[in-house]
Parts: C-alpha cells; structure tokens; sequence
C-alpha cells in the first residue's frame, strides 16, 4: 500500500467531502465560506475551533438540517445535496447533537426504541437491535427498564449513541459528547467512541472543544477561524503542546 507524507493510506476510502461549502442561516450569509473537509471510513475526524466559528453549522448542513448556498457534500462519492434528511439516515448518517435529547421520564428501553422509528413495524428487527445494544452496553441491559434520568450523565450519553446506532448508521457525526461531563464520563463517551471505530469500524466526524482529550483519540483534525479552513493535520502532529495551545488561541 502507498502511504502519502502523511501517513495516511491513499486507498482510505472518504466516506465524507465537502467541497467550497458556504452554509449560513440567512441567505446572504455565510457562516462557513470555501469549507473543505474529507471524512475517511473507520477513521476519527475532529473538527475544532472556538465558540462560534460554525463547527455545528457544518454538522447541521452535513445532516441536512441546513441547506447550503453552495458547494457540495458527497456521501460515499454521491451528492447528498438534494437528499431529505430521512434518506441521508437511510444512507448511513447518523447525528447526536450538541444538545442531550434523552427522555428523561422514560425507560432506558424506550429511548432505545425510538431509534427504530422507521422500522418500528418490524418487531424482530427492533429486537435484534436492542439486543445489540445490550450487548454493547451491558450497562443498558441491567438498566433497561430504569427511568433514564436516573442514569449518570456519561450512562444517559450511551442511551444516546445507542439509540442513534439502532438505525445501523456507517457514519456517526457527533457534537461535543462530553460537554458539561466530568473527567471520568467524558473518558467513558470516548471510550465508547474510539471503540466504535475499532470494533465496529464506523466513521466518525467529531466537533469538540477538549482538544487534548479529542486529539488524543482523532485520526485526522481541521481547525476553523471564522467559518473557515485554517488549518488541518493527522493528530499526531497536534501532540505538541504549544501546537495545541496555538490551535486553542
Ligand atoms: N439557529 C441559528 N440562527 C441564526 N444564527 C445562528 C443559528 N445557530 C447558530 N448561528 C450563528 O452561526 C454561527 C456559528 O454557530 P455554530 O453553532 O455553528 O458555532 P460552533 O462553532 O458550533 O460554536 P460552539 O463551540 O459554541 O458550539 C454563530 O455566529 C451563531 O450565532
Ligand atoms: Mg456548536
């Protein structure tokens, strides 16, 4: 295999382009301006940058919340511009936002199975996926039928991801998991992440504001100023403190 300068291999698949994406809120502004990012399969991608610079506009206009002003998003080589959000999950992409959307006043099982919204006719497939999860998180299995507000924060966080998992995604864009978590949870959200790469080979496109703690388990970075690309690298050329410091300020 031929491994570029970065070490990178040139046949890692990119399941993710964006491509001179501008994306904003209004019609003549643009948040993100000439973005570009590849997200490439079973591979951590971080996107970090300060409060504001747009990191959850790109995640938004990658699920389809947004739409761009222009540019391009290709999922798996295919333009994904003009796909509902509906099918673009169908397609693999999965979004666990910035906000926590559990529901605190209903069983862990619950929350799992509302997951599986679209395929919820189909009881053995609900199951099986269920199952999976327990499997997963054995912690959910003992805990199925406990309220889930009840649960820890970095356990509420799991309901969360495995919720998003029913729907069997390739590709899992996350915001912030660990923000407003203590130390411990935050390691146990990243644990699960990291696993989620090396176990079950999904793509991950993360936004996060640790960025010791996200450089440590990303494979590849971007930092945005200003809606735009300022920077970008394997993680392992961040490891240098004061490169992380700069990348912070
Ligand atoms: N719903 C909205 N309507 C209008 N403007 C918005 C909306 N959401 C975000 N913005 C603006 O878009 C810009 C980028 O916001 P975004 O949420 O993408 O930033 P971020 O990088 O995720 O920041 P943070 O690190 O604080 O989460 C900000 O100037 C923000 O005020
Ligand atoms: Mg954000």
């Amino acid at each position: 295999m031929t491994m570029t300068r970065n070490g990178q291999s040139q046949n890692d698949r990119k399941m993710l382009e964006v491509r001179d994406l501008y994306v904003g809120y209004y019609k003549d502004l643009n948040i993100l301006q000439n973005l570009e990012l590849v997200a490439r399969k079973s591979k951590i991608s971080t996107i970090l940058g300060a409060n504001g610079v747009g990191k959850s506009t790109l995640l938004k206009a990658v699920f389809g919340f947004l739409k761009p002003n222009a540019g391009e998003i290709l999922l798996n080589g295919e333009s994904i511009l003009e796909t509902p959000t509906y099918k673009r999950i169908q397609k693999g992409l999965a979004y666990i936002p910035q906000q926590p959307g559990i529901f605190r006043d209903m069983s862990v099982e619950e929350n799992l199975e509302l997951g599986a919204w679209t395929f919820r006719r189909d009881k053995k497939r609900v199951r099986k996926k269920i199952e999976e999860n327990y499997v997963r998180f054995p912690i959910l299995g003992e805990r199925s039928k406990q309220m889930t507000g009840e649960l820890s924060g970095g356990q509420q966080r799991m309901v969360e991801i495995g919720r998003t998992l029913m729907s069997d995604p390739q590709m899992l864009l996350v915001d912030e998991p660990t923000a407003g978590l203590s130390k411990l949870l935050s390691e146990e959200v990243y644990r699960m992440l990291t696993d989620l790469r090396d176990r079950e080979g999904l793509t991950i496109l993360l936004v996060d504001q640790e960025i010791r703690k996200a450089l440590k388990i990303s494979d590849y970075v971007y930092v945005l100023e200003l809606g735009r690309n300022k920077y970008e690298g394997p993680a392992s050329e961040f490891t240098d403190l004061k490169k992380a410091f700069w990348v912070g300020g």
